[in-house]
């Protein structure tokens, strides 16, 4: 909590949430809105949830459900872009169509398949570490030059992008992602619609050539299955495809820039030999993903509160992370706390598909990263984007002291 939100009440919490200042330091206002209970009530059309079984609960409760198509046009959404391609994934589709959807490409992050990845993973990880001391100037801007660049390299070598078309995707892949986040007018979905537009086109050209030129890759797989099964339409398959490819660069970036950023502000937390349960605290303590939306579809109760059908749930991942019930000290960083089972990565129907690659990426990325700059430290304070659903920095800049390294 900043010094400026101690003592501050929950409507004032509420307000200042969505602001800017809000967005960059939420955690104490997370804290002033569980003065409330566990599940908050803010009139009936919207309830936060904010305690770990609360948020667990209402992840698993089945009258709850995604925002899907039929959301979406409610609220005028659906006519643009960003949202008309999100509403045909899977992490935006209920019953018999997420079932679809998520049967149609669950082989492709299959725990054994991860596995295999690592080598692959690491020598990017390799190169792309060496290339940063080669960088002109005193501090390299490590979301830039490292994270998002990694994630991109991973999922481009899985779907096939060539590594020239890598480095333009990147901004166009965190242009969409303000779309998660609660829109008060439809005009804030303009750069994100944009930026859905190419990877559309992207996605799709890339499809139609695999079609014909087929590869050793996830998607020639992908269109092969999909003609062969018919399970999904083309319009789906590229929206999935364009899925795979905002959620394996955007969330698995975002860990990895907080946990370097992590691991140079609590340097006596950080050990080489304990990396694993570092990103699981880093998950815990500043995850990527702060914020589910749920809607009603029925009456319901949350934790003894009524929820009445089409009532907004936000379910708050990051507030139940940091449940005193659940953690002691939940606003201390420690990666050694046992057991250590953050909601980051969603529970239930819709538990993250990529969780698995996300944590290998994750793992190899600081490991690597770490390895080759022991000395690193941070050059200027590290900048968020000004975004709350999906938490991230906009950069990180460090001094290597490659000096001491590269004599
Ligand atoms: C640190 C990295 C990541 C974080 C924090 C994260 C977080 C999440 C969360 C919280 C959900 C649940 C959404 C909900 O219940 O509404 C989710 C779902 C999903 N994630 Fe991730 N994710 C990460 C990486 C990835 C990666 C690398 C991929 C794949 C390339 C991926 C693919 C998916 C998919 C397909 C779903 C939807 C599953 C479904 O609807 O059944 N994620 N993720």
């Amino acid at each position: 909590m900043t010094t400026a939100d101690k003592g501050i009440g929950p409507s004032e919490a509420l307000a200042k949430l969505f602001t800017p200042e809000g967005k960059r330091e939420p955690y104490g206002l997370y804290e002033a809105l569980k003065e409330l209970g566990p599940v908050v009530r803010l009139g009936p059309k919207l309830v936060f949830v904010l305690g770990y079984d609360a948020c667990a609960g209402a992840l698993r409760e089945p009258g709850l459900l995604v925002t899907d198509a039929a959301a979406h046009r409610k609220t005028g959404m659906i006519e643009h872009s960003s949202w008309q391609c999100f509403t045909k994934i899977m992490m935006f589709s209920n019953d018999h169509h997420h079932e679809r959807l998520k049967g149609f490409s669950r082989w492709a992050y299959h725990p054994r398949t991860i596995s295999g990845l690592e080598p692959m993973i690491s020598a990017k990880a390799n190169a792309l570490a060496e290339r940063l001391a080669t960088l002109d100037g005193d501090s390299v801007d490590l979301v830039e030059g490292y994270s998002s660049r990694l994630t991109l390299a991973v999922t481009g070598e899985l779907y096939g992008i060539p590594a020239s078309d890598q480095i333009a995707l990147r901004s166009v892949i965190t242009d969409t992602t303000p779309a998660f986040e609660p829109i008060f007018d439809l005009r804030e979905l303009a750069a994100g619609d944009s930026g859905m537009d190419v990877l559309v086109d992207y996605m799709a050209t890339l499809a139609a050539d695999r079609r014909k030129n087929p590869r050793d890759d996830l998607t020639t797989r992908m269109v092969r299955e999909a003609d062969a099964t018919g399970a999904i339409s083309t319009e789906e398959l590229v929206a999935g495809l364009v899925m795979f490819l905002i959620a394996g660069v955007q969330s698995p970036s975002d860990l990895i820039a907080g946990a370097v950023r992590m691991a140079l502000t609590e340097p006596d937390q950080f050990q080489t030999g304990e990396i694993e349960s570092f990103l699981t605290e880093v998950l815990r303590f500043d995850p990527p993903s702060q914020v589910l939306t749920r809607i009603a579809g029925t009456d319901l109760t949350l934790d003894g509160v009524p929820v009445q059908a089409g009532a907004r749930v936000l379910v708050m991942l990051a507030a139940a992370n940091r449940d005193p019930a659940r953690f002691t000290e939940p606003e201390v960083f420690k990666p050694r706390r046992a057991p250590n089972r953050p909601l980051s990565f969603g529970v239930g129907l819709h538990y993250c598909l990529g969780a698995q690659l996300a944590r290998i990426q994750a793992t190899v990325g600081l490991t690597t990263l770490t390895g080759t700059y022991p000395r690193m430290s941070l050059a200027s304070e590290p900048r968020y984007r000004d975004q709350l659903v999906q938490r991230g920095l906009a950069r990180l800049e460090v001094d290597l002291k490659r000096s001491q390294r590269h004599r």
